[in-house]
């Protein structure tokens, strides 16, 4: 619900101008999204989905791990220095055995997150949507994400706060790292509606329990620990809660109780009696923990749909042809039983071509946040479009029912500067195949490589 209503206020303008394949990536993780197929949605679906010791008896959950990770990752930011901050320092292993960062929790979430690392698309970017996909797939509000987090080299200085420390020590860390008071109160809820304490990393705190659908012994935080909602707040104004960290029988790590008591309840009543608080304050406030970063990393504007987006185009030379292989994803297309659609381009000299891509509707998807209709290029099949090679293709433009859609007048520039020549060949099971590539130069295709094929073991 809430997603959907801060998609309507971001969707009035395209994230970025296609063709950039950092963002396309990225957007493409965030927006196609089939819960418990691919993807990162798939380790947090269902959200007590555990990937760590125990799976989803061991009462721990990789969308509890994946916040608890971005923040400790974050927390060592200085505002002043601009120095630490969303940047996967947390991967190092000199981070991950400071006391301050106690438990398995960050190399279970790096295990999984890592492998979604591209060469767009970084560690800390990951760790980021991580927790944005957590939050969103289990019951919480759209986090406006942003891309283009960079990671560290090295492990950041120490900076996690810990339970024991004093209320004092923890209004400081937090405002060193750019959070006021409230916000403090506020961050620590929104981490705190999932999850608990874990007995192995704070025997201390969470009793040993000998609960078969509980393994790991971990003392939840709420009633709902693996849904985002605000029970942290209503159990907790409500007297009723068993949060570890607010009626622990050692008063010294009570960090919560200091916390969350630290304005008299003020802010911790209005959650309780605001849902809608809660979640939009939370949406914020966890967009700016995962966007505190290092000074000098520049964020991307915040990710949408992007209402019109190709894939990027595939040109092979055939003698005078070239073939142009592609799709076109449009986002939530109004209903229309007379759909039409035109891919148009400019050539190299100068021409305005087209091509009707009504008859190769390839698919149409609906994912949480939006339904997904392909096109593909070419009005029959995967064959593609034949060009005349010496025109070649400068810039596409689609026009769906008559309205123009050319990024405000910019188009999608494409690159016809390479092609696959079809001279090229493959080896069958050997996978081995030798590429023939074609440079256009000037008005043509020159074959910068062009060999007999012969079969592999010749
Ligand atoms: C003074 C500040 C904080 C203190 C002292 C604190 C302390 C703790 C402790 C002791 C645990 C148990 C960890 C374990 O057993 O593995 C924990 C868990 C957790 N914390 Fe915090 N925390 C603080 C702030 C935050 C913030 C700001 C967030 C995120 C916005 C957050 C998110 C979490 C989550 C999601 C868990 C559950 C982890 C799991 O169940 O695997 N914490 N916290």
């Amino acid at each position: 619900m809430f997603r959907l209503a801060l998609l309507g206020c971001f969707a009035t303008a395209n994230a970025y101008l296609w063709p950039n394949p950092a963002l396309d990536q990225v957007e493409t993780i965030l927006y196609e999204i089939l819960p418990g197929t691919t993807g990162i949605a798939s380790f947090v679906q269902p959200c007590d989905t555990f990937t760590g010791t125990g799976g989803t008896t061991s009462g721990r959950s990789n969308a509890a791990d994946w916040i608890r990770t971005a923040y400790h990752d974050m927390a060592t930011h200085n505002v002043t220095a601009g120095t630490g901050g969303l940047d996967a320092s947390i991967r190092f292993a000199e981070e991950q055995a400071r006391a301050e960062n106690a438990g398995d929790g960050f190399s279970n979430t790096l295990t999984v997150l890592a492998g979604f690392s591209t060469r767009y698309v970084s560690v800390a970017d990951t760790l980021a949507l991580g927790t944005v996909i957590a939050v969103e797939e289990c019951g919480g509000p759209q986090i406006p994400y942003r891309a283009g987090r960079v990671d560290a080299t090295e492990a950041n200085l120490p900076g996690v706060p810990q339970p024991q420390d004093p209320l004092q020590s923890h209004i400081a860390t937090f405002a060193r790292e750019g959070f006021t008071q409230t916000e403090m109160i506020s961050l620590v809820a929104c981490g705190h509606t999932f999850g608990g304490v874990t007995h192995s990393a704070f025997p201390t705190i969470a009793p040993a329990l000998t609960d078969p659908l509980n393994t790991q012994s971990v003392a939840h935080f709420d009633t709902t620990n693996v849904h985002f909602d605000n029970n942290v707040a209503t159990e907790y104004i409500s007297g009723i809660t068993q949060n570890p960290l607010v009626v622990g029988s050692n008063d010294t790590t009570n960090s919560d109780k200091r916390i969350f008591g630290s304005d008299g309840n003020v802010t911790m009543q209005s959650f309780a009696n605001s849902p809608d608080l809660f979640a939009s304050t939370c949406a914020t406030l966890l967009a700016r923990m995962l966007d505190t970063v290092p000074s000098g990393v520049e964020l991307s504007d915040v990710i949408t749909p992007m209402p019109v987006k190709p894939t990027t185009p595939i040109f092979t030379l055939d003698g005078d042809v070239l073939k142009f292989t592609g799709r076109v994803r449009f986002w939530n297309l109004t209903a229309n039983a007379n759909r039409v659609v035109l891919l148009l381009w400019d050539d190299h000299h100068g021409g305005v071509r087209n091509s009707t891509l009504l008859s190769s509707l390839k698919s149409s998807t609906t994912y949480p946040y939006g339904v997904a209709t392909s096109f593909i290029f070419g009005n029959s099949s995967d064959a593609g479009l034949s060009l005349d090679a010496a025109a070649g293709i400068k810039t596409m433009r689609f026009s769906v029912d008559g309205e123009l859609q050319d990024q405000g007048g910019v188009g999608f520039a494409v690159q016809d500067g390479f092609a696959f020549s079809t001279t090229s060949c493959f080896f069958g099971n050997n996978a081995t195949a030798q590429y023939d590539v074609a440079v256009r130069v000037l008005c043509f295709y020159s074959l910068a490589v062009l060999t007999q094929c012969r079969s592999a073991t010749a």
